[in-house]
């Protein structure tokens, strides 16, 4: 190992005591200021005729959860293969917690510092989710004292650790899951990458598993997910990039929303005039408005802070108004308009 090049571990260890100023490590500010964790440059891969991931640049921050979002075919799991370099690239560049891809004497290092949930997962059933865990943490080269204080707080955190000695195989699919997901953490790596971690589970298992994930969060683990799921994307992630073999937008949800749609901010009154129409149309300049019987839809930038000055101006202009709420369209409405775009580079 190269010492100076590894990645700085700023976290508690796996599943072990959350830290108590959340807000400030929560602090968008603070996740800026992280170390990049994954930068990719025009990473591309292609096999024989077919280009499944096409010069795709991203930069993943330490604490970060960052979601790649893609119909099925879009390059999801290619992506996270080349980053993981569990595949070769065809061109560009990556480092990945700090360790060159595609360079044989980061490889082993890489191994070290990253867990990877593939696609499918294969436990042994007939052993114990401590036997699983105890099985690969070996592989990794851990030793035996730290393998079994990872194993045991990683099944605490799970509720398992009452199961552990129970064969995986009578385990329901969301706990075998969440299993599978504890595997890729047992040599607690900096970066865990998730390939589709919920697909092809009924959505109680799925709760199961985003929750567990969430708690991943919240230790400040830096996650890499591929997923088709929009709610679980808005859900879980601090920032998504919209992949269709070329990466077509990367932001929060947030910031995708308001700059692919804009926000609007609904205004529902108990009567209207003509004069208070008026009246509105002065105050609320040069915002554009749209009246549907007694409800108004004002187009905002930034609801949080205009919203204030609409229920402001609305009384100013002697309004009595029953609601005032903001409409936010849906990751999934942006994630719709992109994806039928017209083809890339066409
Ligand atoms: N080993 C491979 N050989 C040939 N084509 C592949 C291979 N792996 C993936 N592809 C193709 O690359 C494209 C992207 O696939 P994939 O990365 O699995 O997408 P996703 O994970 O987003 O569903 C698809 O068209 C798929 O058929
Ligand atoms: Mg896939």
């Amino acid at each position: 190992m190269r010492p100076g090049k590894c990645v700085v571990r700023s976290r508690p260890p796996v599943g072990g005591p959350r830290p108590q100023a959340l807000e400030v490590l929560f602090d968008p500010a603070v996740l800026r200021a992280g170390p990049q964790m994954i930068d990719a440059e025009g990473l591309t891969k292609t096999f024989g005729d077919l280009t499944a991931v096409d010069r795709v640049s991203l930069r993943v921050r330490e604490g970060e959860v960052f979601g790649l979002l893609g119909p099925n075919g879009a390059g999801k799991t290619t992506t996270v293969r080349m980053l993981t370099s569990l595949i070769s690239k065809s061109s560009g560049s990556a480092t990945v917690a700090g360790c060159e891809v595609g360079n044989a004497r980061d490889e082993l290092r890489l191994r070290r510092q990253i867990g990877i949930l593939p696609e499918n997962v294969g436990l042994y059933e007939a052993a114990s989710a401590y036997q699983n865990l105890e099985y690969f943490g070996r592989l990794q080269g851990l030793d035996a004292a730290t393998l079994r204080g990872n194993i045991e707080r990683l099944l605490r955190m799970m509720e398992l650790w009452e199961k552990r000695d129970l064969p995986v195989g009578s385990y329901s699919k969301g706990m075998k899951q969440k299993v599978a997901i504890a595997r890729a953490l047992v040599h607690d790596p900096v970066l865990l990458f998730l390939d589709e971690p919920t697909a092809n589970l009924d959505p109680e298992a799925a709760k199961t598993v985003r929750d567990f994930i969430l708690e991943l969060k919240r230790e400040r683990r830096t996650i890499f997910l591929n997923t088709h799921h929009l709610d679980e994307a808005e859900r879980i992630c601090d920032r998504v990039g919209i992949l269709r073999t070329r990466l077509l937008r990367v932001g929060s949800p947030e910031q995708l929303r308001a700059e692919l749609w804009g926000n609007r901010t609904l205004v529902r009154f108990a009567s209207v005039s003509e004069p208070l129409q008026a009246a509105l149309r002065d105050r609320l300049a040069p915002r554009h408005l749209e009246w549907q019987g007694r409800t108004l839809l004002v187009e905002v930038r930034d609801a949080e802070r205009e919203n204030p000055e609409i229920a402001e101006a609305v009384l100013a202009a002697g309004g009595k108004l029953t609601e005032l709420s903001a409409l936010a369209p849906s990751l999934e409405d942006v994630y719709l308009k992109l994806i039928h775009e017209k083809e890339p580079g066409a």
